[in-house]
């Protein structure tokens, strides 16, 4: 991880400061840099929640909104949008107002503690989110705590996908070719994070461990476009 990143209150603060930083570009350097499958993939994620209407979902690490708004394009439920950097929260904000979505709110807060009581929520979405997390575990004990008993968590992460050919072009785009680009319009030591993160990142059998630990049944992931991407879930347990 980047050198001057020791410790998980480290992680935090640079995360948190570098999307402070970043925001205005956030949403561009996304689709951009994806070209465009972004949006597929948050809508995959938003595809398997199997939301009843009227039902309540938190949206961790929410960002500019895209996954809350992707959630009340397709259900009739009510989203609150979280997101540790403050500028993040205000693009979130304005994008509702100018679009008009309703039943939407965005707070600032921080994922490893959550400012919500006890089995508030239907389910909790993260989507590219958790990789920027602290502390992993700390985070998943606060999701299962808000969540309610059989409600669903479902996260959308970066993997590394399962071909090697594959897995080698998609590495010298993600290790070469996106943080140059990103640095040209962007900060780029943002960019250098990102891949960086993503080889830290569990992998797949280490996630799904950890989401037994924390309480989470049922857990199980799904691999999208080649495996760059997962989609992992789990099921708020009695114990
Ligand atoms: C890559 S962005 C993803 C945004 C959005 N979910 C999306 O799909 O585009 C990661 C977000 O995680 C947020 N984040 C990082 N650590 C967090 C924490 N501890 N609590 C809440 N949000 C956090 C960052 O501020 C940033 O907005």
């Amino acid at each position: 991880m980047t050198e001057f990143i020791h410790s998980g209150d480290e992680k935090k603060k640079f995360v948190r400061q570098m999307f402070e930083d970043i925001s205005p570009r956030y949403d561009f350097l996304n689709h951009f840099l994806s070209f465009g499958i972004d949006l597929y993939w948050r809508y995959r994620l938003v595809k398997q929640l199997k939301l009843a209407k009227g039902q309540t979902v938190l949206d961790v690490a929410a960002g500019t909104g895209d996954v809350g708004f992707a959630i009340l394009k397709r259900y009739d439920v009510s989203v609150i949008g979280l997101d540790y950097a403050y500028n993040m929260t205000l693009l979130a904000r304005e994008k509702a107002l100018r679009r008009k979505v309703q039943n939407i709110a965005f707070v600032q807060g921080d994922g490893e503690a959550l400012p919500f009581a006890d089995d508030s929520f239907d389910a909790i979405t993260i989507s590219y989110g958790f990789r920027n997390i602290g502390h992993y575990e700390i985070a998943l004990a606060e999701f299962r705590r808000v969540l309610k008993p059989g409600g669903r968590l479902a996260i959308l992460e970066f993997s590394q996908p399962r071909s090697k050919l594959f897995g080698r072009l998609y590495r010298f785009y993600f290790k070469q070719i996106l943080p140059r680009i990103a640095g040209l319009i962007s900060q780029s030591e943002a960019y250098r994070y990102l891949p960086e993160s993503v080889e830290e990142f569990p992998d797949r059998k280490t996630l799904l461990t950890m989401l037994a630990a924390a309480g989470f049944a049922n857990a199980a992931f799904r691999d999208l476009t080649f495996g760059v991407t997962s989609i992992f879930s789990g099921i708020k347990s009695s114990r």
